[in-house]
């Protein structure tokens, strides 16, 4: 009998494990959809970065290749110059495209890192794409800690939260828009805030839209972006991540224990 007992425990034990894993490859699978459907968001916000930078480098050489055709001298300090000209915007591209290859590598430890740091390439990459729609980013920084974590997953979080405010304000059509920012520090926690003036998640009970695959009114939402960044926060940096809607729209809070 207490054989039985123990056998059965065992058995309990080894399937109770079982599913726990099979729970965190699911888990896996949903990050890797979630990190390839922002990549393609992404390359469109790389798009737009580059098509202002690529159009001065088309004309850089205009004034010299002009000369010239014409028969006329070019001095050496105006080719200089232009060359001066394409290193900057050469290098502004290649940053870019760093940005873009880090926020997409995968994290293979827990380090320390600056969040204003990590906010400035974030926004290096998504503000071309905001312009385009007029989409104003106000940043509000009272202070400026370090995080201790997952660099990469903390970006892709914010990445989320700001995209998903794109989508609404644009699919709302609203007047002025704008995402805003804030970093401040409480008691024990490092708080970032995004917030928007789209008018507000619309599904009730509001948490519905941290659950996988809930997506409303979207034409091409796979509905994991919220839900990843749910866990990226609370289980791999034991934070937490809440919505709520204020006046204007809606208002995610990232709260992450202070290192
Ligand atoms: N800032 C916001 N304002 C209003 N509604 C929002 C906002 N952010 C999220 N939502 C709602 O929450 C839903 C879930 O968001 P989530 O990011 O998880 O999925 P999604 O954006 O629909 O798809 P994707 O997986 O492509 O991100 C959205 O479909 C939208 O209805
Ligand atoms: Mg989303």
């Amino acid at each position: 009998m207490r054989q039985t007992k123990l056998e059965d425990f065992l058995e309990l034990e080894r399937r109770i494990k079982e599913e726990v894993d099979k729970s965190r490859e699911k888990d896996k699978i949903l990050f890797q959809q979630a990190k390839l459907a922002s990549l393609g968001e992404m390359l469109g916000n790389i798009s737009h970065q580059w098509r202002q930078p690529l159009m001065e480098m088309n004309s850089i050489f205009l004034p010299i290749e002009a000369k010239i055709i014409l028969g006329k001298k070019v001095k050496n300090s105006e080719i200089l110059e232009a060359i001066e000209k394409l290193n900057i915007i050469t290098k502004f591209m290649s940053d870019t495209i760093d940005d873009f290859r880090d926020f997409f590598s995968n994290d293979k430890e827990k380090i320390k890192f600056n969040l204003l740091e990590q906010i400035n390439s974030i926004v290096n990459i998504i503000s071309t794409g905001l312009k385009a729609h007029n989409i104003k980013l106000d940043i509000l920084i009272k202070k400026n800690p370090n995080l201790f974590g997952y660099k990469n997953e903390f970006s892709q979080v914010l990445i989320n939260l700001i995209n998903n405010a794109k989508d609404e304000l644009i699919s709302r059509n609203i007047e002025d828009p704008y995402i805003k920012i804030s970093i401040f520090e409480e008691d024990e926690s490092v708080v970032v805030t995004v917030e928007d003036n789209a008018g507000g998640i619309k599904v009730n009970p509001i948490d519905t839209i941290f659950e996988p695959f809930f997506t409303y009114q979207k034409q091409n939402g796979s509905g994991i972006g919220l839900f990843m960044s749910k866990l990226i926060i609370e289980k791999n940096m034991e934070g937490k991540l809440k919505a709520y809607n204020k006046n204007s729209g809606a208002f995610f809070e990232i709260k992450i224990p202070k290192e």
